[in-house]
């Protein structure tokens, strides 16, 4: 395996802490850790979260994922001055996260402003072993003389989202003048942290404990001489009481003697056990590309790394939220993200987490149940925003326009159903994906069933046509229209999927049958036109058209609004997003080329990008469109939205769709591999950068791999049985390790840059 890329911070900036912390965040699917300095700085958010650790804290406010007591922060004094970097100066700075092993390192030469120079170096690491262990360890050397070193060092609640306080600390003690430990309830009382920590110091120094407004500290001093180090070496154990284990008479006892167990390991031989997991991560999944940008494979370790970060598989009862477990945007609810973005990564990798982003779903089919009938509604209808309870958590309000002092109402909620049918869709796909026979009939089905359920009694009788009203798509821009064509078209494709595996399953429902029959039959599904254009609602051509090149020009900010009212916003052709294009991603075998291109060409110009979930879907549609040049600048542009130069791209948050997008371009897009009325089809389109592409990958119980170059495609299959893949319109069934030419199966690029001959 090739060298794995690391992510570097070129230099220290106040302007790009935030941002920094949230790329370089450590994470292990159960706990997040923003990558914060040890030293304090006011702009800079510091966060820990356990997955599905929620709260709320007054009826005001909304379910959010709780900002845990801080770990990480040092105060560290050297011959009494205070570290930081903001004072002095900074001879040499080297920050780097290393996506071999996940641990982040940083060295600096800081010239204090006495004058003297000391080397401050840090390591950490949350462990992917044993998911509650972070460890972390810094080394102090004075370069020019002896010096006296504080540090100081603790548990910290006095942390908060954003000044709400979820927590009420419950205990906080030290044990055998060595072991810190703070618990802490949530305010509602419904759950608890318990938060142990050790610091091993050098043997000469001293160490005392001190308890104070919500802080547990521990202050160590010392005197060292020069070029000595003088080191701290912290280890945390953080359990809380959706753990499995979890007993609240002896968290207390078991969570020390796990820390203690984890410190006689000691930093290094704790960092090698969570190596190895990282390890065959890699081998299981990592894509690799051989480009003339290098840039391109750091995209695709930085987005694996955090696919790997932000997957809770510990617990089926929480799934992905919005920014994964890196910051506190979208009060880290979880959204379609998931099951259209995120979970095909997951699907092809390592199908058990993509059964278990399901079953997520499955279990909060009593909220999505009680949503739809306190709608009028039957069937399921799921929140567009879900945390843990399974309850609608979007905020009823959005920004506040503060020249009126009236907040905006967030119309998700109420009128974006399309995600309904996206969780089908990714039912259907894990299915074809795996033929888990148990999973359909235990969950699959039902899932299926109520989604559908709810699209039958969703719909209007309009003249004995069937509409969908009031509806948002995925183009968030236009609010409140009729018939949209990706939820429409979904929605047929949803019931349609219900129908048929009740049929498979030989489930019997004939009243459902019935209904389903009803719908699909009379259901409007807008249907592209003689220039091949698809209308993305009723009322959409009919709007005016502006010219947007500012606006994209600052894409991601959702600059439009700062001029126009979401009220004009609505009454233009504006895309927030991909709508249409995002449809014939979707449900790629109902599309022609034609018909892909024609609204590419059309759409893309009214799109503004100003969602993450955009760029690399158009890229995918470019692709397949065979203009590999133009789906590689879309690629290339996702591959930048938190990665880019924008000092504040990711202040709050990974964009942890957009990172499973940089796999589905590269994936779907490029390397062409897609599944269509399940058959595995393969059409390759390497962009001209890429010398080779290269990916591991799971198939109907299979293990493949996969190495794609320009003239040749090798297939290695370790199975018992072959696989049967489509080349462009032929078929090939391989076992073993099988190379193909392409130019048997694929007519040659023309002139113009379309692929003759290559299925869309
Ligand atoms: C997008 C949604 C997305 C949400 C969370 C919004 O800006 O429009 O499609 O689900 O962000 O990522």
């Amino acid at each position: 395996m090739s060298t794995l890329t690391r992510l570097d911070e070129p230099q220290f900036s106040p302007h790009t802490l935030n941002k920094f912390a949230t790329l370089m965040a450590a994470g292990n699917g159960y706990l997040g850790l923003r990558a914060s300095h040890e030293e304090a700085y006011t702009d800079q958010t510091r966060g820990m979260y356990l997955a599905g650790f929620y709260h709320r804290s007054s009826s005001v406010e909304t379910t959010e994922l709780v900002n845990l007591p801080d770990i990480l922060q040092m105060r560290i004094e050297l011959d009494g001055e205070i570290f930081t970097l903001i004072s002095g100066s900074i001879l040499d700075y080297q920050r780097e996260l290393d996506f071999a092993s996940g641990e982040l390192r940083r060295r600096v030469v800081w010239l204090a402003p006495n004058g003297k120079r000391y080397q401050i170096e840090c390591q950490r690491f949350l462990s992917a072993a044993q998911h509650s262990l972070v460890c972390s360890r810094i080394a102090i050397t004075p370069l020019d003389d002896s010096a006296n070193v504080t540090i100081s060092s603790g548990i910290d609640a006095t942390q908060t989202n954003s000044g709400r306080q979820h927590l009420d600390e419950t205990s906080v003690r030290v044990f055998e003048q060595r072991y810190l430990q703070g618990c802490y309830r949530t305010l509602d009382g419904s759950n608890e942290v318990v938060i142990s920590s050790f610091c091993a110091v050098p043997a000469e120094s001293c160490s005392s404990f001190y308890a104070k407004n919500r802080r547990l500290t521990q202050h160590c001093s010392g005197k060292i001489g020069k070029g000595e180090a003088f080191s701290l070496v912290k280890t945390s154990w953080i359990a809380s009481s959706l753990d499995a284990d979890y007993h609240a008479q002896t968290c207390s006892y078991v969570t020390i003697n796990k820390l203690i167990q984890c410190v006689e390991q000691g930093y290094d031989s704790l960092l090698a056990e969570s190596a190895a997991v990282w390890q065959s991560y890699w081998q299981r999944s990592r894509v690799i590309v051989e480009s003339e940008n290098s840039q391109d494979q750091r995209a695709l370790d930085f987005a694996l790394y955090h696919l790997f970060a932000m997957t809770p598989t510990h617990n089926e009862r929480c799934s992905i939220a919005a920014k994964g477990l890196t910051g506190e945007g979208y009060k880290g609810h979880v959204f379609w993200d998931t099951e259209v973005f995120l979970l095909p990564f997951h699907l092809m990798t390592q199908p058990e987490i993509a059964r278990q982003l399901l079953s997520y779903r499955w279990h909060n089919l009593p909220g999505a149940r009680n949503k739809a009938s306190k709608n009028g509604l039957q069937g399921a209808l799921f929140p567009w925003e879900s945390a843990w309870s399974g309850q609608e958590e979007t905020p009823e309000f959005a920004a506040i326009n503060i020249r009126t002092g009236l907040r905006q109402k967030v119309a998700s909620a109420l009128a974006e159903h399309h995600l309904v049918a996206d969780i089908a869709w990714a039912v259907d796909a894990y299915y074809q994906a795996t033929r888990d026979d148990a999973f359909m009939r235990e969950r699959g089905i039902e899932l299926l069933l109520e989604t559908a359920r709810f699209w039958i009694s969703r719909a209007v009788d309009v003249n004995g046509r069937l509409e969908l009203h009031d509806i948002i798509g995925p183009d968030e821009y236009t609010e409140h229209v009729d018939n949209n064509a990706y939820t429409n078209s979904l929605a047929h494709f949803n019931v349609e999927r219900a129908k048929h595996y009740l049929q498979q399953f030989e489930i019997k429902d004939v009243y459902f049958t019935r209904q389903a029959d009803d719908f699909l039959e009379r259901l409007y599904v807008p249907a592209a036109s003689g220039e091949n254009l698809i209308p993305q609602d009723d009322t959409f051509f009919r709007k005016p058209t502006i010219d947007l090149t500012h606006y994209k020009q600052q894409q991601g900010t959702q600059a439009i609004l700062l001029d126009y009212s979401r009220a004009e916003v609505n009454e233009m052709q504006i895309l927030k997003q991909a709508d249409v294009v995002m449809l014939t991603y979707m449900l790629p075998g109902k599309f022609t080329a034609e018909q892909m291109q024609a609204n590419l060409d059309y759409y893309e110009p009214r799109t503004i990008h100003d969602s993450s979930l955009s760029k690399a879907i158009h890229g995918v549609i470019a692709a397949r469109c065979g203009r590999p040049e133009q789906a590689y600048a879309f690629w290339q542009q996702a591959c930048l939205i938190d990665l880019g130069d924008e000092p504040h791209s990711c202040d709050d948050g990974i964009h942890a769709a957009a990172t499973g997008a940089i796999w589905l371009g590269a994936v779907q897009g490029f390397i062409g591999l897609t599944v269509e009325q399940g058959e595995l089809h393969l059409n390759p389109r390497l962009p001209a950068q890429w010398q080779s592409a290269s990916l591991p990958f799971y198939w109907q119980g299979a293990r493949i791999h996969l190495k794609l170059t320009p003239q040749q495609v090798a297939i290695s299959v370790f199975g018992k049985n072959p696989v049967t893949l489509h080349l462009g319109e032929k078929q090939v069934s391989v076992l073993g390790s099988q190379t193909y030419l392409l130019a048997d199966f694929f007519a040659p690029v023309t002139g113009s840059g379309t692929t003759k001959g290559a299925k869309p």
